[in-house]
C-alpha cells in the first residue's frame, strides 16, 4: 500500500473554465480572480480577500503592508521559532527583523506567556501561526497586542477548517494569510490569500500586490474589449506608472483562480473527510503514548485537518530518520515536523541566535513528523499506518531483548 502526503484533483468545473480563459485572451489577473476573493471572503467570513500568488507572499504582503500605517524598516515582528521557513523569510522580505519566540511541545504553537518579554519599543506585528491547523491562543495574544498598540497577522497557511471559540481562523487577527499551494485543502495549484476587515489594509495589499503602483481597484475597471480604463488619467500621470509604495509582482492569475474556484466547490466535502481521518487517528494513536504523541482538540477549538503531527518523546529512545526510514520502506510518505527557524536554518544565521535558545522548538525540530490525512486517504490506509506503527514498535522491543 501506499500511503501519499498529498494529493490534487482538477475539478470539471476548472477544466472547464481554463479553456474559456485561455480562449478568453484575458490570462493575467481579471473575473475569475475578482470571484474566488469574494467566494474565499464568505467561506472565512471576512469583509475583503485580496489574492497573490503564493501564501508566503501573503504572509509577506500583510507584513509589508503595515509600513503604510506607521512601521518602519528594521522594526520588529514577533514570531514562533517552528514554522514552515517562509513565515521567517516573510518577515525579512517584508523589511522587518524577526524576533522569534519558542513554541510549546504539546501545541507546537507560540507560547503565549512568552510573548511580553519579547516585546520592544519597536515591536509593530505578532505573527502566530496555527501550526497544522491548531490555533494558537489568540485570546491571550489579541490581549496582548492590544496592550501594546500592535498588530496581529495569522499565519494560516494550514489553518482551512481551524476553529477558535466559534471564529474561523483568519479572522482571529486583524490580517490572516493562507497558502493555495498544491499540498493545502484548497489549492491555485500556487496561490495565496490575505483576509481582512480593513478596507484600508486590503486597498494598500492591491497595490502592493502589483509593485506598489497606486492602481487598486477593488474590482478591476479595465474594459477589457477596447483596453480603456476609465481611471488612468484620473490623476493625470498614467495611473498604472504612478509607485506608491515598495510593491511585489505577486498577482494570481486567472488560470490559479480557476483551479481555486473548482477546489472551493468540493470544499466541504474535502475538509468533513480530512477532519473524519484526523479525528480518527488522534483517537486511535493513545495506544501509542507515551512513546508517541500527536496535537489534543480542546472543546473550544477545532484542529483543521491540515496533516498528522507525530512527536517521538524522549524515553521512547526512537530515532526519527530511522522511523521515517521504516514508513518509507512500507509506502507511508512522510515530512519533519519543520525546523527552529533562528537556530536550525543555516538562512536566519545571521541574526545571532544560538543552539539552545528555543529548547522546544529544536526538539521538534529533531522529534518530528507528519503524515499525510488528505482526501484520498480512506480507513484502510489509516489502519495500515497504525498497523506500520505497532510493528515498528514491536520491532524495536525485539532489537532490545536480543541485544
Ligand atoms: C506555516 C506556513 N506558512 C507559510 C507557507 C507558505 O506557503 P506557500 O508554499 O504557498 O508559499 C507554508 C507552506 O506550506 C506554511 O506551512
Amino acid at each position: 500500500m501506499r500511503l501519499s502526503f498529498g494529493t490534487i484533483s482538477i475539478p470539471e468545473k476548472s477544466k472547464k473554465l481554463i479553456h474559456d480563459i485561455l480562449d478568453s485572451g484575458r490570462i493575467t489577473s481579471g473575473k475569475y480572480v475578482r470571484e474566488i476573493e469574494e467566494k474565499f471572503a464568505d467561506l472565512i467570513g471576512t469583509k475583503y480577500a485580496v489574492a497573490v500568488s503564493s501564501g508566503s507572499d501573503a504572509d509577506a504582503l500583510a507584513l509589508a503592508a503595515l509600513h503604510d500605517f506607521g512601521a518602519s524598516r528594521g522594526d520588529e515582528v514577533i514570531v514562533p521559532a517552528l514554522s514552515f521557513a517562509a513565515t521567517g523569510n516573510a518577515v525579512l522580505q517584508a523589511g522587518f527583523k524577526p524576533v522569534f519566540v519558542d513554541i510549546e511541545r504539546e501545541t507546537l504553537n507560540i507560547a503565549s506567556s512568552e510573548i511580553e518579554n519579547a516585546i520592544t519599543r519597536k515591536t509593530r506585528a505578532i505573527m502566530p501561526v496555527h501550526l497544522m491547523g491548531k490555533p494558537a491562543d489568540m485570546e491571550t495574544i489579541n490581549r496582548i497586542a492590544k496592550k501594546h498598540g500592535i498588530v496581529v497577522v495569522e499565519d494560516a497557511a494550514e489553518a482551512y477548517g481551524t476553529e477558535y471559540k466559534g471564529k474561523r481562523a483568519g479572522r482571529l487577527g486583524d490580517m490572516g494569510a493562507f497558502s493555495l499551494y498544491a499540498a493545502h485543502v484548497i489549492t491555485a495549484i500556487e496561490g495565496g490569500m490575505i483576509v481582512t476587515d480593513n478596507k484600508d489594509y486590503a486597498e494598500v495589499l492591491r497595490s502592493l500586490r502589483s509593485h506598489g503602483r497606486a492602481c487598486k481597484c477593488e474590482k478591476c475597471v479595465l474594459n477589457i474589449s477596447s483596453g480603456h480604463c476609465k481611471k488612468r488619467f484620473q490623476f493625470r500621470t498614467d495611473i498604472r506608472f504612478i509607485f506608491e509604495r515598495i510593491g511585489y509582482s505577486s498577482k494570481m492569475n486567472e488560470l490559479e483562480a480557476a483551479i481555486a474556484l473548482g477546489q472551493l466547490e468540493m470544499y466541504d466535502r474535502i475538509i468533513k473527510k480530512r477532519r473524519r481521518n484526523l479525528l480518527y487517528l488522534m483517537k486511535e494513536f493513545v495506544q501509542f503514548a507515551p512513546l508517541l504523541l500527536t496535537l489534543r482538540e480542546e472543546s473550544y477549538e477545532k484542529i483543521g485537518p491540515h496533516a498528522f503531527p507525530i512527536i517521538i518523546q524522549e524515553a521512547s529512545n526512537i530515532d526519527r530518520d530511522e522511523f521515517v526510514d521504516y514508513l518509507g520502506k512500507k509506502g507511508i510518505d512522510s515530512r519533519s515536523l519543520f525546523s527552529s527557524m533562528p537556530t536550525q536554518c543555516a538562512g536566519f544565521e545571521f541574526l545571532g541566535y544560538k543552539m539552545g535558545d528555543f529548547p522546544n522548538a529544536e526538539y521538534i525540530g529533531d522529534n518530528g513528523l507528519h503524515i499525510g490525512i488528505h482526501q484520498g486517504i480512506d480507513r484502510e490506509g489509516l489502519d495500515y499506518f497504525l498497523k506500520t506503527v505497532k510493528d515498528f514498535l514491536s520491532s524495536l522491543v525485539k532489537r532490545s531483548i536480543s541485544v
